[in-house]
């Protein structure tokens, strides 16, 4: 029945840009293919359909995650393989994954038509069960509802600054860090089909890095004081409050981008202003530096923060 999970899918919830203004077209086309040809049974087991981003789509995703050599990058449904290859010839490493054998031979053959096939590889697997580990840059060209269905295991096992770029779609509740709408729309009600509606579409591309886990609570001292820190962590965006001595310091600026955090914080009257700047490591320690902007003396600490809780 995974076949109508397709159908489903194509007429289900939020579906951004021109998903939603051919939901019915869309729907249809593939209800006729599934019951008119029996040879395309086989995609029943695809959780979405095949069509192709566009190469210069292609180039501003990579440009977007800013690939390049030492980067391994992994493409979730890859279909014919040109993300990968991209990104081969801008020297990075990378595998293609896909459930369709047609679409691995044809990645495989533009692999070695670019001549970068020593450095890629196509597999078929199940993107959900797929290791996505070792990746510095996932891409994927899926849909809303299946980036959602991926978002927890991206978010749990990609290594925190790990990039993500998606065409098309978004990831629901968790917001990206950048997101552009490349061309402009040609849809004017004409009928238009599947191919040309992918070609004339705006497209557009989001964009996250995967943030570190820092929600709880962490300690450093500074000067002899102990600072309290209680953070609330929604993605990379994050709520904090510090607590000195008597003092609530007011938290502002605040970034976390994959292992990097940084913010500022006040005391009351503004007396005292500190800039925290640090990299998370895998022990749950912060390190990194502070400034003290006291106004009768200026300085630079370290800043060796621990999670407690
Ligand atoms: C929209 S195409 C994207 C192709 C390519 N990434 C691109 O951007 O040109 C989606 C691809 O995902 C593959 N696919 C669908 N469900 C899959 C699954 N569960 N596991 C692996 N591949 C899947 C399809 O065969 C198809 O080739």
């Amino acid at each position: 029945m995974k076949g109508h999970k397709i159908v489903l899918r194509f007429t289900a919830k939020g579906m951004p840009s021109f998903f939603n203004q051919f939901t019915g077209v869309i729907g249809a086309m593939v209800i006729i293919v599934l019951f008119l040809n029996p040879a395309m049974g086989q995609e029943k087991d695809l959780d979405v359909p095949y069509a192709s981003t566009p190469p210069d789509v292609v180039e501003k995703m990579l440009d977007m995650a800013d690939v390049g050599p030492g980067d391994y990058v992994i493409d979730l449904g890859c279909g014919d393989g040109r993300i990968v290859t991209a990104a081969a010839r801008r020297g990075a490493f990378g595998h293609g994954v896909d459930l369709d054998p047609k679409r691995l031979k044809e990645a495989r053959e533009k692999a070695r038509k670019a001549n970068v096939s020593e450095r890629v590889m196509f597999v078929q697997e199940d993107i959900f069960k797929t290791d996505i580990q070792q990746a510095s840059v996932i891409t994927m060209y899926l849909l809303s509802t299946v980036n959602e269905d991926m978002r927890p295991r991206l978010i749990s096992e990609l290594k925190p600054g790990t990039r993500i770029v998606s065409h098309q779609f978004g990831m629901g509740i968790w917001d990206p860090d950048k997101h552009i709408i490349l061309g402009d729309s040609y849809m004017k009600g004409e009928s238009l089909t599947l191919k040309e509606q992918i070609e004339k579409i705006n497209h557009e591309i989001y964009y996250w890095v995967v943030p570190a886990q820092i929600e709880g609570q962490w300690k450093w001292q500074l000067n002899g004081n102990e600072f309290t820190m209680n953070v609330q962590q929604n993605f990379q965006k994050f709520q904090a409050n510090i607590i000195s001595g008597q003092d609530t310091l007011v938290v502002d600026n605040k970034k976390l981008v994959g292992k990097k955090i940084s913010f500022t914080a006040s005391s009351p009257g503004k007396k005292m202003h500190y800039a925290f700047n640090g990299k998370i490591d895998e022990d749950r320690q912060i390190k990194g530096t502070i400034q003290i902007h006291d106004p009768d003396a200026r300085s630079i600490k370290k800043w060796e923060a621990r999670f407690v809780k």
